[in-house]
């Protein structure tokens, strides 16, 4: 049984770097008028109430948007995310978090579409409440991993597809890199991003050699920390695995994981980017 709910987590370190370049990916797709898909594998509940019991109980914003709210120096995409959240806030007021979903719903034109898969049976209800009456967007309550290979590749043959794991079972890490080779196999010139948290470096280690030894080509890594890794400290970084990326995205990520780690890490920050396989 599931038991995740990405409420606790909304808006902290990591959705920042994962929406940050989930935003980059969806512009990239915008810059033709050809219609694109993007699939969300793992979409959780759609958007969050940062003033919820869930969000208050380590406010683990403090460490993310909330940190970035009111400065006026932000790199070129933090200010693009930034100013996403607050047209999603409406009010000048930090009170609402947008999941990768309703982000993405922000970038659909008329012409794309945006398939969400959720298996957790409370986030379905809301993620429907949250996106119903677009037509653009389906929801399928159903196991993301093994059902998104089935969509590809979309009839748009332009897309991106995003998978979040919870990594609550072990397997996950295995599962993520086989649904990327069957993925790719089917519509190579598609983009994929995929989220990995840094628990026990060791499992990603595993996870980079895989991928490596996939045969899959294209791939660049992007990661951001808090703090050095730590067998005791849960998850002290997390990442960004970009499969055929837009050109422009390294540079775009040499510039600002600098500055994101010294402003959300008070000085202990660290931030890694990486080629694991050239094109
Ligand atoms: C990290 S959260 C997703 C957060 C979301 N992508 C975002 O950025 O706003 C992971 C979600 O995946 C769901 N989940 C776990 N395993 C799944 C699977 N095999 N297929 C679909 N959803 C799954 C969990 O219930 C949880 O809501």
């Amino acid at each position: 049984m599931l038991s995740y709910r990405h409420a606790f987590h909304a808006g902290n370190f990591a959705d920042v770097l994962k929406h940050l370049i989930q935003l980059q990916l969806l512009e990239h797709l915008r810059k033709k008028d050809k219609g694109f898909c993007c699939v969300d594998t793992h979409a959780g509940a759609g958007g969050y109430l940062l003033g919820s019991d869930f969000a208050l109980k380590n406010r683990e914003f403090d460490n993310g948007i909330a940190k970035l709210w009111h400065r006026n120096d932000l790199p070129a995409c933090v200010a693009a995310y930034v100013a996403l959240v607050k047209h999603f806030n409406g009010s000048g007021r930090l009170e609402r978090y947008p999941g990768s979903p309703l982000i993405a719903r922000q970038l659909l034109r008329k012409q794309d579409r945006l398939v969400l898969y959720e298996l957790h049976s409370t986030e379905i209800k809301l993620l429907n409440a949250a996106v119903s009456k677009d037509k653009r967007i389906t929801v399928i309550h159903a196991d993301g991993l093994t059902g998104a290979p089935d969509l590809l590749p979309p009839f748009e043959r332009r897309g991106l597809v995003l998978i979040d794991p919870s990594y609550e079972i072990k397997t996950d890490y295995r599962q993520v890199t086989e649904t990327l080779i069957k993925m790719t196999k089917r519509f190579a010139t598609g983009t994929y991003a995929l989220w990995y948290p840094v628990i026990d470096r060791s499992r990603n280690h595993e996870l980079e050699r895989a991928l490596q030894n996939s045969g899959i080509k294209n791939i660049q890594l992007f990661e951001l920390g808090l703090r050095a890794d730590s067998h005791e400290d849960g998850m002290t970084a997390s990442g960004m695995i970009v499969i055929n990326p837009p050109w422009t995205l390294m540079a775009q990520m040499r510039q600002t994981l600098p500055w994101l780690a010294s402003i959300l890490a008070n000085g202990t920050g660290n931030f890694r980017l990486e080629t694991l396989a050239g094109e």
